[in-house]
């Protein structure tokens, strides 16, 4: 039978992009109708499909129970229909063909999150990105199939809350204690956009009056007693609709805008048209409750969700391999909108240290993959750092280049040509270049290939002449699946400062002219090139890459004294920062002297902290022991990477000595008045209050306790705990039990409480099992199983130790109950083969065991690229 309609599935399971044919039918329309009952779900459904181009009809359907079919009224009989695990075909259908299927569901046993689901006991929730639909219903479950939905939700009146996509055109009750709602969403859409809600929640409202004059009703639907832990997020939101009005003239479509709340949620969040279910820690922000960076993610989610509403469901993607169209843009957006609410230098520096320590490991290993993957066996496992994040950085180095007015022509000229269409990554670089005028054709390859391109560059002053000659080199480690590798556009943003004052120096125009360096960005798009500045006065020091300019590894001739002068008299916040962490890298890494970083911090510090809390508190950043293990490609040895970071601590905290304690008693967060740089403040307190306990000072433990009893904000609390508990205080326990009580009913709070313990950087594998055997530690959960294994994995020492069976024991459980979670924990371990012997085989002889006992796509394909190496 031909199965061709969708990307043709072989043998192996593997999907190729270059198979993508078009869907053979188009559905005009869809009717659902949805009853809940306690034992099951039925659902009802008629398609009306026109064919497009030759082919059997083909519905896609996973664990359906199917109770009858019917073509144009018509029962199918059973030889006309083939029925298999994964789709229903119809052969020989007619040219146009209205569908209608009867099917039986089982929300309430669904564990894998995915499809329609009972959240809790008072909420049933859908999560259908990327293809989850085809477990509600038969459907083309392909993004490039765009319906009008109309939606009726029946339920039990114990649920009185049945929401679903668009406007609510009709409710009522069936019989005495049932009732439903039925919804009609206007703007035609892919089956992964689709979402329901039933159940019992309270709800917080507000409206915003759109650019067009279109009043939008705002509800964040939450348990009753998180109602006021929602409006950060409700602010948020607001701010966000005014920011994609302004920033791309983009104002939203419809007259209600709705999220709801879960703590059964495998991601962050989902941007359902009108109806945006999320992950309770992505929309739940309250500084009693929740951490000021916790706060900053509501923000950061809420926004990205709301700029999916053009960037992924107005345009939206032709297939799977194009993710990083909608997610790596929607990132891009969502980065900007927070670099505007705070310090855009810090945003910039929370989001490269994000990249780094998560997308360039990736990129360096097993599970590279290019943004825009050419092959897949399972989509899930492709949610992942390089098609978010460095999706998000190509966007960015577009934009750099163009500038904001050339790239706002660019994207006005996408939403021009594509709305309501399902596109690919070439139709956006085509509409950016088109719009702009600047041919961006040869940033494709940056979509195309993986791997961090290294670009080495040196820099030579001829004092004789006045030039000063920057020479750069650009290459790709060679990969097995990829072997033609090309060079890719590198915009590099630069300064030149005079070496003696810390002054920038004017970069010569004509000589920026003739090298192509326009607005101190050159464009380097060759293997190897050279510019030359002419008239260069006095021995200059280079500033490269300012504000991570390009997702590179930069190698440059850079003395350790160079990089002082960076951190202390760069401008570019985030390259005073960049030169920081190099620095840290050479004395962790290259065992450099630290005497040159510390004298540099020493002479920085003091006037950064009056003016920029907040830039300070990062310029204390000191790359985590996972970080600097993903920078090692062989011999890796945890245990050696942990002494000499807490040595270089130490030495830092010793060599400031008392301008720790007397810092640390002089801030007082109160009394700023933006947030962002209150929170800079608290953030520095804490990492002060630490190093006091590194001085061996036991005043810090009272210090701590004070703070902790002395405030009602989550990160001076969870400050002064950690201190308290990972330098195990006297007060250790009691400030755990404390935190406790405080917060037991209060989910996001308590992860906190269970990361703390398995974070202790003496946390053994007892520490673990008394934790995951506490009667709050729940499996179902994803954000509490992600607090401990996240809490395990901050000391690496012990993800190669006991956590290689924490985290292969839960590979295998989830494997069944939830294997989106399990395939995503499961990667913790991917960079096992750099670990020095006999760590490495030992852990290899685990993953190997691991191998036949697990069933799903999702881990076994995770698997099988771990070993793959
Ligand atoms: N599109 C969602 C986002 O980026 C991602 C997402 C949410 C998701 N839930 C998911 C992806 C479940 C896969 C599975 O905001
Ligand atoms: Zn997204």
């Amino acid at each position: 039978m031909n199965i061709a309609a969708n990307p043709v599935i072989e043998a192996d399971q593997t999907i190729y992009l270059k198979d993508y044919q078009k869907p053979s039918y188009l559905v005009d329309s869809i009717h659902l109708d949805i009853q809940v009952f306690a034992e099951y779900t039925q659902v009802n459904s008629k398609l009306v499909m026109q064919r497009q181009t030759a082919g059997d009809l083909v519905l896609l359907g996973r664990d359906l129970e199917l109770k009858s079919i019917h073509v144009n009224s018509q029962p199918l009989l059973e030889n006309q229909y083939h029925l298999d695990t994964e789709q229903l075909i119809i052969p020989n259908a007619p040219d146009i063909a209205v569908v209608e299927t009867s099917v039986i569901i089982h929300p309430e046993s669904n564990t894998q999150l995915e499809g329609l689901y009972q959240a809790a006991g008072d909420l049933f929730v859908t999560q259908n990105e990327p293809e989850g639909f085809r477990k509600i219903t038969f459907y083309p479950d392909r993004p490039d199939v765009l319906s009008v939905f109309t939606t009726r939700v029946e339920a039990d009146k114990k649920f009185p809350v049945l929401l679903a996509n668009g406007n609510l055109i009709e409710k009522g009750e069936v019989g005495e204690n049932r009732h439903y709602a039925i919804w009609q969403d206007p703007t035609k859409k892919p089956a992964y956009l689709f979402a329901c809600v039933i159940g019992d929640l309270a709800v917080l409202k507000d409206h915003y009056v759109t650019s067009e004059g279109r009043n939008v009703a705002l509800e964040i639907y939450a348990e009753e007693k998180d109602i006021p832990k929602c409006h950060i997020a409700m602010e948020a939101l607001k701010h966000s609709m005014r920011w994609d009005e302004e920033h791309y003239g983009r104002p939203y479509d419809l007259d209600n805008y709705m999220i709801v709340a879960t703590s059964a949620f495998n991601m962050g969040a989902m941007e359902n048209k009108g109806l945006n279910i999320f992950n309770t820690s992505c929309v739940l922000a309250d500084e009693e409750y929740t951490t000021d960076a916790a706060i900053m993610r509501v923000q950061s989610v809420i926004a990205h969700e709301y700029f999916h509403n053009w960037t992924g469901n107005r345009i939206t993607c032709r297939d799977w391999f194009q993710l990083c169209l909608k997610e790596g843009l929607t990132v891009f957006r969502d980065q900007s909108f927070s670099e505007d609410l705070q310090s855009a230098a810090v945003q910039r520096i929370d989001d490269v240290a994000v990249l780094k320590a998560h997308q360039f490991p990736e990129d360096s290993g097993p599970l590279s993959h290019p943004p825009r993957p050419d092959h897949f066996v399972e989509i899930n496992n492709f949610y992942t750092a390089t098609v978010y994040e460095k999706g998000a950085e190509i966007n960015r180095m577009m934009a750099t280049l163009l500038g904001k007015e050339k790239f706002r022509k660019g994207t006005d000229e996408y939403f021009k040509r594509h709305d309501g269409q399902a596109v690919t990554v070439e139709d956006w670089v085509e509409a950016l270049t088109a719009g702009s005028g600047v041919d961006l054709s040869a940033f494709l390859t940056w979509y195309n290939q993986p791997g961090t391109p290294k670009l080495e560059a040196k820099g030579v002053y001829d004092a004789a002449h006045q030039t000063y000659t920057l020479s750069f080199k650009q290459s790709l480690k060679a990969h097995p699946k990829y072997p033609n590798l090309k060079a890719v556009p590198i915009p590099v943003a630069l300064a030149l400062f005079n070496a003696e004052t810390g002054e920038q120096l004017v970069l010569n125009s004509e000589a920026l002219f003739e090298n192509g360096v326009k607005d101190g960005v050159y464009l380097f798009d060759q293997d190897q090139a050279t510019i030359q500045f002419k008239d260069v006065k006095v021995q200059p020091i280079v500033s490269l890459l300012r504000n991570f300019s390009a997702p590179v590894n930069l190698e440059f001739n850079y003395s350790d004294a160079d990089l002082a002068f960076l951190l202390q008299f760069e401008t570019n916040g985030f390259n005073q920062w960049q030169a920081a962490q190099t620095l840290l890298e050479r004395i962790l890494l290259n065992n450099h002297d630290a005497e040159v970083y510390v004298q540099a911090m020493k002479d920085t510090l003091p006037v950064l902290i009056e003016k920029d809390p907040l830039l300070a508190s990062r310029l204390f950043d000191v790359p985590s022991e996972g970080y600097l293990g993903s920078r090692i490609d062989a011999d890796y040895n945890p245990a050696v990477i942990q002494e000499k970071r807490n040595a270089l601590l130490s030495t830092l905290a010793n060599e400031l000595g008392s301008f720790c304690k007397e810092t640390y008693l002089a801030l007082d967060p109160d009394s700023q008045k933006e947030f962002s740089q209150a929170m800079g403040v608290r953030a520095l307190k804490n990492i002060l209050l630490a190093m006091i306990a590194r001085q061996g000072d036991r005043s810090a433990f009272e210090l701590a306790e004070a703070q902790y009893n002395h405030t009602c904000n989550m990160s001076e609390r969870l400050g002064a705990l950690r201190v308290l508990v990972w330098n195990d205080a006297p007060q250790a326990s009691a400030v755990l039990n404390d935190f406790y009580n405080r917060f037991k009913d209060e989910a996001l709070s308590i992860d906190q409480w269970f990361m703390v313990q398995a974070a202790h950087p003496k946390a053994t594998a007892e520490t673990i099992k008394a934790l995951t055997e506490h009667s709050d530690y729940d499996l179902g959960t994803p954000n509490r199983i992600r607090s401990v294994s996240g809490g395990l994995n901050a000391n690496p020492v012990n993800t190669w130790s006991f956590g290689v069976q924490h985290f292969i024991e839960l590979a295998k459980y989830l494997d069944e109950k939830n294997p989106i979670v399990g395939s995503r924990l499961l990667q913790v371990l991917s960079r096992w083969y750099t670990l020095a012997e006999p760590q490495r085989s030992q852990v290899k002889v685990e993953l190997e065991a691991l191998k036949p006992l697990v069933k799903s796509k999702n881990v076994s394909e995770t698997l099988s690229s771990m070993l793959n190496v």
